[in-house]
């Protein structure tokens, strides 16, 4: 019997590729960059499974291009939003993801960022470089405390609750907002409290926004929201660009409506040089790096594999994204 064939658009860690190779009729993007639209529409034609990485959207162009072999779709990811999953769905495709493994990497950036952004890291090393570091000062860089401080905790779901687990070891007070509520046993266990979004605004020192992105989320913090939240906070985001109103959030911050940012994701990624928000000191921005530890991308490695590889077989995949 021919092997299934499968396209996985980018090198991913070893541990994924191998039980992908030895078992199906392999072939890799072997580019540091994406495969173009073109390229990618291409490479997915007559394939039995792709595997594909968050910078790859597909859509029902792609699923038409793959054709009528197509029975699975495995996202490097735990998000899917770059994924047509009841278009999939609807062709009989099954749709897999990464949930669970990257969760404490991925909160341990979140609240990484978190500090950093409050006590000024990186605006205090570029300080040092640029030569600038005369004495120590007693009103030099200042920023909030951590300890004591009020988080809000955006979509309680596997991240938020794991960033919680930080948040109150550093001894500070968090809120949540999400859709579900936990039990008020299991918030008092927790030490967490639910609030709606706009009192959890108002009251929190730092928001850190961990949904998932759907229209329901698209430009949830919008020019309205950020300007419910005190001028002293701080917005972190490590889920997806899209929630965040970039223009909103960069006039936000030129105008003093709110102190701070840390973002993991922006939109568009990459976020251009000469974005506003590149050019502010008080928004602190890294390049989508929240699961980026090797224990973890090798995790993610297998567990995209294992759904590959259990699509292209017609049996049930171990993690499977349900359509919504
Ligand atoms: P999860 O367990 O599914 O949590 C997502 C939470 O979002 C759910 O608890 C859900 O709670 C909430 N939510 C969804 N729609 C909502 C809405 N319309 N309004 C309010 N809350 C909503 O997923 P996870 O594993 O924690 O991952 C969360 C997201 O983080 C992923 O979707 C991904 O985009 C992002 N992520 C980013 C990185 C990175 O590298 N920066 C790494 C991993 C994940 P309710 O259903 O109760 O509302
Ligand atoms: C990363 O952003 C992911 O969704 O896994
Ligand atoms: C600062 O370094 C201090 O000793 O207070």
């Amino acid at each position: 019997m021919a092997r299934p064939r499968v396209f996985v658009t980018r090198r991913i860690p070893d541990e994924g590729l191998l039980p992908i190779g030895e078992a199906c009729d392999l072939r890799t993007w072997e580019g540091e960059l994406p495969p173009s639209r073109a390229e990618l529409l291409e490479a997915v034609e007559g394939c039995d499974g792709i595997l594909t990485l968050l910078t790859d959207r597909v859509d029902a162009d792609l699923l038409d291009r793959a054709g009528p072999r197509l029975r699975v779709v495995s996202n490097y990811a735990v998000g899917y939003d770059n994924i047509d999953v009841a278009g999939c769905a609807a062709r009989g495709i099954a749709v897999g993801n990464t949930p669970g493994v990257l969760t404490e990497t991925t909160a341990d950036l979140a609240f990484a960022l978190l500090a950093a952004s409050a006590r000024r890291v990186a605006e205090g090393d570029r300080y040092v470089r640029a030569g600038r570091w005369l004495t120590w000062g007693p009103m030099l860089l200042l920023g909030p405390d951590l300890h004591g401080a009020m988080l809000g905790i955006v979509g309680f779901g596997r991240i938020g609750q794991a960033l919680a687990r930080r948040a109150t070891g550093f001894d500070m007070t968090v809120l949540y907002w999400s859709r579900t509520r936990l039990d008020p046993a299991e918030e008092a266990r927790r030490d967490v409290a639910w609030a709606d979004l706009d009192d959890l605004l108002a009251r929190s020192d730092f928001v850190s926004i961990h949904a998932s992105l759907s229209p329901g989320t698209r430009h949830l913090i919008d020019a309205a929201a950020l300007g419910r939240m005190k001028p002293s906070a701080i917005l972190v985001n490590t889920a997806r660009g899209p929630i965040v109103d970039q223009a909103a959030l960069a006039d936000a911050l030129r105008r003093g409506v709110i102190a701070g940012a840390a973002l993991d994701v922006t939109d568009p990624e990459p976020m251009a040089p000469d974005d506003p928000l590149a050019g502010l000191d008080q928004c602190l921005i890294v390049p989508h790096i929240g699961s980026a530890s090797p224990a973890t991308r090798g995790r993610m490695a297998r567990m995209a594999a294992a759904n590959l590889l259990a699509g292209v077989r017609g049996e049930p995949l171990p993690n499977p994204v349900v359509p919504g």
